[in-house]
């Protein structure tokens, strides 16, 4: 059993976790830290060595992001400080932790998490999550494999960025209801479900915790949706996952 250190960066809050990657459970209780003002680098990555201390974690730690990241360089910053963009956040926390830290897009984290421990676990083909809270993020995963950084939630949608028009944050923004808002996912869900025909969409994010508010209320012309089923713990699970895929990969060299 691998037991992996799985943190997750939100706009709120910092998360963390060990996790045993064999069965996607935490084998701790999770510990979270409030996400310091403005998200500045130098500031996570104080938060994200207190959580390595925290759990007196050594070996590889699996760390999300919520924007692009290339090759453990991070390459946009829609909601967060914009000194992220173009910065080796891999290097800034293995230097600040002293482990061997991969970092991941935080929805392609849950992504991975949900498709093999969650509401998709057993679904061949095409799965489509996305995540809806302060932006809309989204992982492509194809019988289990995934396809990184599609920032789906930054497709052109009536002019806009559909993040800035169907997030969690917009519902709030626009003082919508969740029937209101639902029909504004529903356009943006509808216009996915042409151009990626998956097999399963899975909604999450802040929202999943209140499915029964909005599930009935999507509409798609022919794709199954359900909502996910890890809630808070899908960043970190899935952060865990890519460590160990990556640490597992450089080992084998
Ligand atoms: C970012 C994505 C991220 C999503 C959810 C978007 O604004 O561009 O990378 O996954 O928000 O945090």
């Amino acid at each position: 059993m691998a037991v992996i250190l799985g943190i997750d960066i939100g706009g709120s809050g910092i998360k963390g976790a060990p996790v045993d990657t064999a069965t996607g459970k935490l084998t701790a209780e999770r510990h979270r830290i409030a996400t310091p003002e403005g998200a500045r680098p130098d500031d996570v990555k104080g938060v994200v060595a207190e959580l390595v201390r925290h759990f007196g974690h050594k070996g590889a730690v699996g760390v999300t992001f919520p924007g692009i990241v290339q090759h453990g360089v991070t390459l946009s910053a829609a909601n967060v400080d914009k000194g992220w963009i173009g910065l080796d956040a891999d290097k800034l926390f293995t230097d600040a932790t002293g482990q061997n830290v991969t970092l991941i897009n935080d929805a392609d984290a849950a992504g991975l998490a949900e498709a093999k421990f969650g509401a998709g676990a057993g679904v061949a083909g095409t799965v489509l999550v996305l995540t809806f809270g302060t932006g809309i993020g989204s992982a492509l995963i194809y019988d289990g494999v995934l396809v990184p950084n599609t920032e789906l939630g930054h497709l052109w949608l009536r002019d806009k960025h559909a993040e800035t028009w169907a997030s969690d944050r917009a519902r709030e923004r626009d003082d919508l209801n969740w029937k209101q808002w639902a029909a504004r996912a529903s356009k943006y869900l509808q216009h996915l479900e042409l151009l990626f025909s998956p097999d399963l969409f899975i909604i999450g994010g802040g929202i999943s915790k209140k499915a029964e508010k909005w599930q009935s209320a999507l509409v798609l012309e022919r794709s199954k949706l359900v909502p996910a089923a890890l809630l808070n713990d899908a960043g970190i699970v899935g952060a865990a996952m890519i460590a160990e895929h990556r640490t597992g990969s450089k080992q084998k060299k």
